[in-house]
């Protein structure tokens, strides 16, 4: 089992996108950690027209993972994307989004972003990879609903763009297709899509203030019945 924040859903997704990935593009990950989300990637790959994918990360963690000191998933992911037998395909740049998007020399039919969280580096992200993705080709962007940095990036341009079509949100992830230009009809999907996305927004922010305070609240019954048994002793 390997550690990371995909949903199995999202997985999946990832392998069917992967699959069905153009032969005019190769796939571009943005943030592979220890990676999970590249195998799958790999295997739809592997079982469609077998493109290349290119795995971007400096491999020394986001912010989040650095609380802690500092962190090195290269050897790990290496291990896991041998273990799982894809390592043939993938190709590991061992540097930052930006970094690698300057140099690289090929069109990109699938671009999954799953880097640092915060916003400028998102929009970095976005900026430095988005004109090397193919028309008709694929963006995916994980953490787009919880995250505010990708959430913010996403909203404003890609829901809010007459670059994309056929956006969907599956769990965490927005997905959409690059056009030159969406027509009005697709435009007024993409608006009616945004206005979801904000009401699974909302609804995951009431589930979650609804849930701390009924975390504090069995805190405080567990406490005024703790003080009660102590009293009849
Ligand atoms: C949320 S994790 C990726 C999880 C991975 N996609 C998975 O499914 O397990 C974020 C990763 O982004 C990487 N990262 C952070 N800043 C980056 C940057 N500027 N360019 C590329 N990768 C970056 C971190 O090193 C970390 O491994």
């Amino acid at each position: 089992m390997i550690e990371g924040w995909l949903t199995a859903k999202e997985g999946n997704v990832l392998y069917e996108l992967a699959k069905n990935c153009s032969v005019d593009g190769v796939i571009v990950e943005v943030g592979s950690w220890k990676g999970k989300s590249t195998i799958c990637l790999a295997k739809g790959s592997i079982a469609g027209n077998r493109m290349k994918i290119f795995a971007v990360d400096p491999h020394t963690g986001s912010a989040e993972h650095r609380k802690h000191g500092t962190v090195n998933t290269l050897a790990e992911f290496k291990r896991n994307i041998r273990q799982a037998e894809v390592q043939h395909i993938i190709t590991p740049l061992v540097m930052t989004s930006e970094q690698a998007a300057e140099k690289f020399p090929m069109p990109v039919g699938l671009l999954f972003v799953d880097g640092s969280h915060d916003y400028a580096d998102v929009k970095k992200d976005f900026d430095c990879w988005i004109s090397r993705v193919i028309p008709n080709g694929i963006v995916a962007f994980h953490d787009s609903v919880k995250w505010s940095g990708v959430r913010k990036v996403v909203d404003e341009l890609v829901y809010n763009s007459n670059r994309f079509r056929h956006i969907r949100l599956i769990n965490s992830m927005t997905i959409a297709e690059k056009v030159y230009g969406n027509n009005f009809c697709e435009r007024m999907q993409n608006r009616t899509g945004l206005l979801q996305k904000k009401v699974i927004e909302l609804v995951e922010a009431v589930a979650l203030i609804v849930l701390n305070v009924a975390g504090v609240l069995f805190e405080a019954l567990m406490n005024l019945v703790g003080i009660k048994a102590e009293t009849k002793l």
